[in-house]
């Protein structure tokens, strides 16, 4: 007989599970120590996820520490960039910071189109380690960015509060972005493919700001994007569970669910019972629980999970937080949410 596929990649693929799989946005990072004393000795952002051993260890991290359902590679949405011509940095308490904000039609043309094996090497070798490493204990997870979140900070320059520069792209020269998007989707893409090639067994795509834009406008910049994205994946790895996560969701949850994608990742701003509502039953969901629950009793940590699991019952659902784990974060609440998220058959029946 065959060993059992990972208990995440069961459930991402529809088959009937013995209790949700569990892991976190944004695991491995500043809320472990281990992850700052790393950092102490290798403070550039760029190494420390660039380099194959050092972004290997970290995304090892909170296996070690928690053995969570799913692993995903420790990386950035933003390190396809400087593959497609796009220099980039990412600066202690500034965040991300792009050296040549994307303007100008020129600066487009000028994209190379991303190829993931000779740009970016260190993430095959990464994902075919963690593979090797957690073998069926988890499921190796890999990631990107949607076109529309990539060109909110490649057009921003860094992270932004109400995102005026490329709203003022979109809505005076429609084409330029649509040009950028494209050139996103298509690149973005082939990264998946190759996350997938290299042992990626379920991929999330963050799509963070399409929150920002109308659901109209969600209709033309970030939905036919992520459609084209998924798309192209689907033809190539058809049977690889996609997930999409948007921050600041509720507005467009039915949309999100007509992307083509497997799963949608909810933030905690809508109630678990109501999403489901919302998205038809072949769509699957993740989270939602509020990241900053993180920061209260053990007790109240797993009044929510329960709540969250029981209200998912019947459907396919993979427990997770609404965004990434806060910096700040007790690490023994962490633990916390992992463990009783793996015993939530136990908490339920005597809750
Ligand atoms: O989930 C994981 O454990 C994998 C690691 C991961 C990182 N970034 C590591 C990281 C993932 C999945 C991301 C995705 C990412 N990056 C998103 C989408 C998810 C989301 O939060 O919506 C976005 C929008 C980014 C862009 C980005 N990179 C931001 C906004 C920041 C934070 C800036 C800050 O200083 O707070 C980063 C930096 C970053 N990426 C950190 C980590 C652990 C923190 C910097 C550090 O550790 O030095």
């Amino acid at each position: 007989m065959t060993e059992k596929l990972p208990l995440l990649l069961r459930a991402a693929l529809g088959q009937k599970v013995e209790r949700p799989p569990v892991w976190m946005m944004r695991q491995a990072g500043r809320y472990m120590k281990v992850y700052r004393d790393l950092r102490d000795n290798h403070p550039s952002f760029r190494e420390r996820s660039e380099n194959p051993d050092l972004s290997y260890e970290i995304s090892m991290q909170p296996f070690k520490a928690f053995e969570p359902d799913g692993v995903i590679l420790f990386s950035d949405i933003l390190t396809p960039l400087p593959g497609m011509g796009i220099d980039f940095d990412i600066v202690e308490s500034k965040g991300p910071l792009i050296n040549d904000p994307i303007r100008s039609l020129n600066q487009v043309q000028k994209l190379t189109p991303l190829d993931p094996q000779k740009s970016m090497p260190f993430v095959g070798e990464v994902l075919s380690r963690l593979r090797e490493s957690v073998g069926n204990k988890a499921a190796v997870l890999g990631f990107v960015g949607a076109p529309w979140t990539l060109a909110a900070y490649v057009v921003e320059g860094k992270s932004s509060k109400n995102y005026a520069v490329i709203k003022a792209m979109a809505f005076q020269e429609p084409e330029l972005l649509h040009n950028l998007l494209d050139h996103f989707a298509e690149s973005i893409a082939n990264y998946l493919c190759y996350q997938i090639h290299s042992g990626a067994q379920v991929v999330q795509m963050f799509d963070s700001w399409a929150g920002q834009l109308s659901p109209e406008d969600y209709d033309i910049f970030a939905a036919p994007y992520q459609k084209k994205v998924v798309d192209l994946v689907k033809q190539k790895h058809p049977n690889t569970p996609i997930i999409l996560y948007i921050s600041g969701s509720a507005g467009v949850l039915e949309r999100m669910g007509k992307t083509g994608v497997d799963i949608v990742s909810l933030d905690w701003t809508v109630d678990m019972e109501d999403g489901l509502k919302r998205l038809p039953t072949n769509v699957g969901v993740q989270g939602n629980v509020d990241p900053g629950l993180l920061f209260g009793t053990p007790a109240a940590i797993n009044s929510r999970i329960i709540d969250v699991v029981k209200k998912a019952q019947g459907r396919k659902h993979i427990l997770n937080l609404g965004h990434g784990i806060l910096p700040g974060t007790p690490e023994e609440n962490a633990r916390v949410f992992f463990e009783s998220g793996k015993n939530v058959n136990e908490l339920i029946k005597t809750s």
